[in-house]
């Protein structure tokens, strides 16, 4: 079997990536993820669990996981001089890494380093996900803003891991998506699902449906209907939702289904953040021949306007992407 780091040398040579820089880039974020899966497989017996007693610059609680993935990935793309600047989740503003390195490489990384937090302390799946552009300012210049704020249809790569039952790589850099399965008794990673399609339509549906009063009409709308019997469109769907993005996105990327965090009353464009949960996540979706929508334009063509912006997400198998659009 073809490991992660033959599969990114082989991909560089028939790829744009002729210096080598995204590979050092990519290779950085498999170093960081060995270092949180590590931290994620020992939770409960070293003291990882809970809350650092602290919320991070959206009012959410960090938790210690937070923190510590946070750290590591930056730690990981700064000390390789592999990437100029660095937006996450858990930091008001980017980073401008300011090496002698970083200054010269031309890639940006908008991450957030631990999705799922919630789950952390009951030991349900969680993970990371990342997404990759060329920066616009000249190399050498200080990292701008701008940088980060690009459309989704720009990124170079995009990706997710995901620490559940084993735990797993997936990222596509425009040519395809690929899965990778960490072996963690010899450390390696290797490739276990080439070339992933998402089934064109599935029979999974997954929301956080405790929000169904404050729904807008159009998603009351879709849920209703996939309650509904139809043996032709495999109705009623079955509901899924554990509560991690990254865990509910993949097991509806493998079999098929329907993912959405819409408005609501309290979070009016939606939960979700454009720029490092919904644009990569959009992007690896369309690669395996699915969709993502904010229920009414293309995700990938959402202009950001600000590094934390939300934007209520509809992502998974086509035709039910389709549907919900139909609906609005
Ligand atoms: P994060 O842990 O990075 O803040 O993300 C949490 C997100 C996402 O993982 C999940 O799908 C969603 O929050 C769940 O939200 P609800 O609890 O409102 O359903
Ligand atoms: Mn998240
Ligand atoms: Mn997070």
């Amino acid at each position: 079997m073809q490991t992660l780091g033959e599969f990114i040398i082989e991909q560089q040579k028939d790829h744009q990536d002729a210096s080598g820089e995204l590979s050092k880039l990519l290779s950085s974020i498999k170093l960081a993820t060995k270092i949180v899966n590590r931290e994620v497989s020992k939770a409960g017996l070293v003291d990882i669990l809970g809350g650092v007693g602290g919320e991070n610059i959206q009012g959410e609680e960090q938790q210690k996981l937070d923190v510590f993935a946070n750290k590591h990935f930056i730690k990981a793309l700064q000390a390789r001089g592999v990437v100029c600047g660095i937006a996450s989740e858990e930091n008001e503003d980017f980073i401008d890494c300011n090496t002698e390195d970083s200054k010269q490489a031309k890639y940006v990384v908008s991450m957030d380093p631990l999705d799922g937090s919630s789950n952390i302390d009951v030991n349900v799946s969680i993970g990371t996900i990342f997404s990759i552009y060329k920066r616009i300012t000249p190399v050498g210049s200080p990292v701008e803003l701008k940088d980060f704020l690009q459309k989704g249809i720009h990124q170079v790569a995009a990706g997710y891991v995901l620490y559940g039952a084993s735990s797993m790589l997936v990222y596509s850099t425009g040519n395809g998506v690929n899965g990778f399965t960490f072996d963690p008794s010899i450390g390696t990673v290797y490739l276990s699902h080439p070339n992933i399609k998402t089934p064109e339509k599935g029979k999974i549906y997954s929301i956080n449906e405790g929000n169904f009063n404050s729904f807008e009409q159009p998603i009351k709308s879709y849920i209703d209907y996939c309650k509904q019997e139809d043996k032709s469109s495999l109705r009623p769907y079955s509901a899924r939702y554990i509560g991690s993005l990254v865990a509910d996105f993949h097991r509806n990327l493998i079999k098929g289904g329907v993912y959405l965090y819409p408005s609501t009353s309290k979070a009016p464009n939606g939960k979700l953040r454009l720029l490092y949960e919904c644009n990569p996540l959009a992007f690896l979706v369309e690669q395996a021949g699915g969709m993502a929508t904010n229920g009414k334009e293309r995700i990938l063509e959402i202009q950001p306007t600000e590094l934390h912006q939300r934007v209520p997400f509809v992502i998974g198998s086509k035709k039910m992407v389709e549907k919900v659009s139909a609906m609005h």
